[in-house]
């Protein structure tokens, strides 16, 4: 077990004026005072990780429960911290009353601007930026056909933007996806539903990359310079949203598994922190204790940068020596 030492990410961090995040579960913030201790140590930025998906947030019709989301932005605010607002519109983990209602068209699109006007407009000035549209685009780079998509048309992407820019006009707005970097036509996908929302003037301020990243997939962080540059032709700012690395390993990884996790994380943080205007790398959960990842992918797991048991991983250091290392433009 290392010892801890100082001064952890979040200092590193701030000195570059760069944001390093994760995502957080309120009743783990609450319950669990090493995942608390560690956020506020390592952290400056931190995306709500369920807390404000539609399921959560409103579970039965015109009804609201936000105290998973108010614990968040109260502990970021108690522990000065950013927050990103995950997620206002997605395919997934909506409320039973939304997937298998009897909606119309015109019902559907009321539902849509009344919960970003009343969930946007809650944490006004209080959430710096909101993932306002996830995985629009499918990985054949068509429009996914989830349940926005069929009932309103593509419109519902401008709708969301919108919508969300009037409830917060300062908070910067995301359109979040993942595998920009691993699929050239989901790319393109991306690529031409932004370039068609800038053109139309719809404000959309920013990509953000999710990078679930399986460890045996490294090449796919190869092609991240040339998937972000072709986004910035279209004056985007970009951040890393969803970070983490998973491995197929049943028990305990080697040194070596956990050498190859670490250096795609060290490329991942490297590439964020030489390209301009790449305004965060936030990771999706920083301790293998509490992760989504074995619910999620069967036989994979060890995807984060601290073990179970909250001691350090070789990922942890390879980011903090990144953090620590000269600012590009300083040389
Ligand atoms: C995941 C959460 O981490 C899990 O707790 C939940 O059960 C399912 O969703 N892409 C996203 C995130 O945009 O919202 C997902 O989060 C992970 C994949």
């Amino acid at each position: 077990m290392r010892e801890d030492v100082q001064p952890g990410l979040r200092v590193l961090a701030d000195r570059k004026r760069f944001r390093i995040g994760t995502c957080v579960s309120a009743p783990l913030l609450q319950w669990d005072p090493q995942y608390a201790n560690t956020v506020r140590r390592e952290f400056n930025v931190i995306t709500t990780e369920n807390a404000l998906k539609f399921a959560v947030v409103a579970p039965k019709r015109g009804q609201y429960n936000f105290s998973d989301a108010d614990a968040i932005v109260d502990f970021a605010e108690a522990n000065r911290m950013e927050v990103r607002g995950h997620v206002l519109v997605w395919h997934s983990q909506l409320p039973q009353w939304l997937a298998n209602g009897a909606l119309t068209r015109s019902g559907l699109v009321e539902i849509l601007t009344t919960h970003i006007a009343d969930v946007v407009g809650r944490y006004s000035g209080r959430i710096a930026a909101w993932d306002v549209v996830n995985e629009a685009v499918g990985s054949d780079g068509a429009f996914r056909e989830s349940i926005w998509y069929k009932m309103i048309g593509k419109e519902y992407v401008d709708l969301a933007f919108r919508a969300a820019r009037s409830a917060d006009p300062t908070a910067r707005l995301y359109y979040n996806d993942y595998g920009i970097e691993a699929s050239d036509e989901h790319a393109e996908g991306i690529y031409e539903l932004i370039r068609d929302l800038k053109q139309r003037d719809i404000p959309v301020d920013a990509v953000g990359l999710q990078m679930h990243v399986d460890m045996n997939e490294s090449k796919r962080i190869e092609r991240l310079p040339a998937a972000i540059g072709r986004l910035r032709t279209l004056g985007l700012e970009a951040a890393v949203t969803e970070l983490d690395v998973r491995m197929n390993v049943q028990e305990h990884p080697t040194a070596e598994h956990l050498a190859r996790q670490a250096a795609i994380y060290r490329q991942v943080l490297r590439f964020c922190l030489q390209t301009p205007r790449l305004e965060a790398c936030v990771l999706w959960g920083f301790t293998d204790r509490h992760s989504w990842v074995p619910h999620f992918f069967p036989d994979q797991n060890h995807a984060a940068i601290f073990d179970e048991n909250y001691c350090r991983k070789p990922a942890y250091d390879a980011l903090a020596e990144e953090l620590a290392g000269p600012s590009p433009s300083s040389g």
